[in-house]
């Protein structure tokens, strides 16, 4: 949410933080800005900003912009409408400091409070604005110093970059809950707060640490904590190649991205699977098998999407290891404090590994004792780092706001710690055999899905007249249900439940009339009467009915047919369809399928 990059070295920055923020701008499109150091004779800063996207900060510039260091931003609003005045960069009255920041300072009203009564005058409505006048502020002799003075006021979250007039050769960071990341070239360095604007240009980056801060200069950094110790941050090479932030002849990176998912979940299966015993090696995992049995329950944690593989992940964990499983939002476990219990493996998932009400749920319990672990896709982000181990789901980057790809591989992952989890326990060899066949089929069948984009696309078409749209499921489909109903929402804007489909009629069918659609997700498997049954009570209601199943459904209208794999990964499967039906749903209205209104990638804040 919101993104942070900065240059320093030879070439003219401008072009260069725009080609960043463009790559950010997934993380937060209400506005964006550009600080720099103008250099020349009469040096000092500038900046430009701009409402709306970075092509309109791009239209915006001002002629002569040039400098060879700079910081930009690209938000999400949390204070302030977004407009131009609550763009980042913020500066002080003088315009010597220029703050960009991700993150929410707790204390800003009561900062603002005492700042104004020093004199300094506020112009916008931002909680960071503080930050500028506290660097501007502070009497310190080094720039580093005035950060290290400001952030000690402050209570909350932040990633920050800084330039200060009087300081033209640096670029200043900090981090405490917000990601920063420095991007090692040659004679030149970048700051961001996603490596996906740091891969066009060097694969060499370094991670801050909560509590630390760096100093950026064209030909070296160095980094140190926040109480001025130094630290001996260690670069690493990004896994991501640049070409996978390219959107590669799509149209969106939704549709890239779906159609990604056979090659991620090959990427997620490969060199995981031990035929000899029936099960899989799942090396970061740090749990032998003698802690695997000890496990007595297990509960998954996660937001939005990923709460949805969670749960999905609960059911194949109950199924194939026979452990007690489910899965809670982590916005609402973190505030109702639960009872940690010393047999219980949690797990954390999350695609970005920044979520902050998940990250929050990893250290209440860590702070509890509970042993976490993660289910992530961006290797080294916070909760891969703050978790006790975990599987990376290998999904590679996810830049559409809405998630598909992650989401299936997230899945998938699950399905392979239910194996194992299984195998170390009362799974027998032949069916461990039966889910590794089912797993190995999977890229296969995808394709297959796939294939069927255009009958897909037709029916997406039919059904974008909705108003209003019933997804329903039973068991292993009712999370697939959740899920479909949550991609097609925030991507085409049309209203969707999504219901057990066993309590229709216990309240929602009183909804049911031929202008609300039901999605239907009908596997064929011990349940599969039991939802042609609930096919039958909605058919009795006149209500249309577009039914994901493994055979057509004579009920429906219409049936996505999709390959059968075994019953316990079926679910797998059945969602993917739904996210081409809400992808095209969402272009024959016109939608902005990437960066859907009020959302953004990566929620950093409550
Ligand atoms: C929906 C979506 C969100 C995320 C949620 C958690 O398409 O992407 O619901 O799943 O914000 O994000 P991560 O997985 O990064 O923790």
């Amino acid at each position: 949410m919101c993104g942070i990059v900065g240059y320093i070295g030879k070439r003219d920055v401008a072009p260069l933080l725009l080609e960043g923020l463009q790559r950010l701008e997934y993380r937060g499109y209400d506005s964006a800005g550009i600080a720099l150091h103008a250099g020349g004779k009469t040096g000092g800063l500038k900046s430009a900003k701009a409402k709306g996207r970075v092509r309109e900060l791009e239209s915006r510039l001002p002629k002569r912009f040039n400098g060879t260091t700079g910081i930009a931003h690209t938000r999400w609003a949390t204070h302030g409408a977004p407009n131009d005045v609550n763009a980042h960069p913020h500066l002080d009255a003088d315009e010597k400091v220029a703050v960009v920041h991700n993150g929410i300072i707790d204390n800003a009203a009561d900062l603002r409070t005492r700042l104004t009564a020093e004199g300094f005058v506020f112009v916008s409505d931002t909680d960071t604005e503080v930050l500028a006048h506290l660097i501007a502020r502070s009497e310190a002799g080094t720039l580093e110093e005035k950060v290290r003075e400001a952030v000690g006021h402050i209570e909350g979250t932040y990633g920050i970059a800084v330039l200060h007039a009087d300081f033209p050769d640096r670029i200043v960071v900090a981090r405490n809950g917000s990601p920063v990341v420095l991007g090692i070239g040659e004679k030149e360095m970048f700051v961001s707060s996603d490596v996906a604007a740091l891969v066009s240009h060097t694969r060499q980056v370094v991670t801050l640490d909560d509590g630390e801060m760096a100093t950026l200069r064209a030909d070296d950094y160095r980094t140190y904590t926040t109480e001025g110790s130094s630290t001996s941050a260690q670069p690493t090479t990004v896994e991501w190649e640049a070409e996978s932030y390219d959107m590669g002849g799509h149209d969106t990176y939704m549709h890239k991205e779906i159609h990604e998912q056979a090659d991620a979940v090959d990427r997620a299966l490969r060199g995981r699977i031990d035929d000899r015993f029936s099960t899989v090696h799942l090396g970061g995992l740090n749990l032998d098998a003698r802690d695997a049995r000890a496990v007595r329950r297990v509960k998954i944690l996660g937001c939005g999407t990923s709460y949805h593989a969670g749960q999905i992940g609960a059911q194949m964990i109950e199924e194939l290891a026979r452990i007690p499983a489910d899965a809670e939002p982590a916005s609402e476990f973190r505030y109702r404090n639960p009872v940690v219990d010393p047999d219980t493996l949690y797990i954390a998932v999350s695609q970005s590994g920044e979520t902050y009400d998940v990250l929050a749920a990893v250290q209440e319990l860590k702070r509890k004792g509970a042993r976490v672990l993660g289910l992530v896709n961006v290797v080294g982000s916070a909760i891969a780092r703050e978790t006790d181990g975990g599987i990376y789901v290998h999904a590679g980057p996810e830049v559409c706001v809405v998630s598909t790809k992650c989401f299936t591989n997230m899945v998938v992952s699950f399905g392979l710690l239910a194996l194992h989890l299984g195998r170390t326990r009362d799974l027998s060899v032949a069916d461990g055999k039966r889910i590794i066949e089912g797993l190995r089929k999977l890229p296969g069948q995808i394709e297959e899905i796939l294939a069927n984009e255009a009958q897909i696309e037709e029916l997406a078409k039919e059904y974008a007249e909705a108003k209003s749209m019933m997804f329903i499921g039973r068991v292993r489909g009712y999370p697939v249900a959740r899920e479909a109903s949550l991609k097609l929402k925030e991507v085409s804007y049309i209203h969707a439940e999504a219901y057990p489909a066993s309590e229709l009629k216990h309240g929602p069918l009183a909804l049911i009339e031929p202008a609300m659609p039901t999605v239907a997700i009908v596997p064929d498997d011990e349940l599969l009467e039991k939802n042609r049954a609930a096919l039958e009570e909605i058919k009795a209601r006149s209500g249309r009915i577009l039914a994901v199943a493994h055979q057509v459904q004579e009920k429906a209208d219409h049936t996505i047919v999709v390959p059968k794999n075994e019953d316990e990964l079926d679910a797998i499967l059945m969602g993917i369809p739904l996210q081409l039906f809400a992808y095209y749903t969402a272009k024959a209205m016109g939608r902005d399928i990437d960066k859907p209104r009020n959302l953004a990638k990566s929620v950093t804040v409550e």
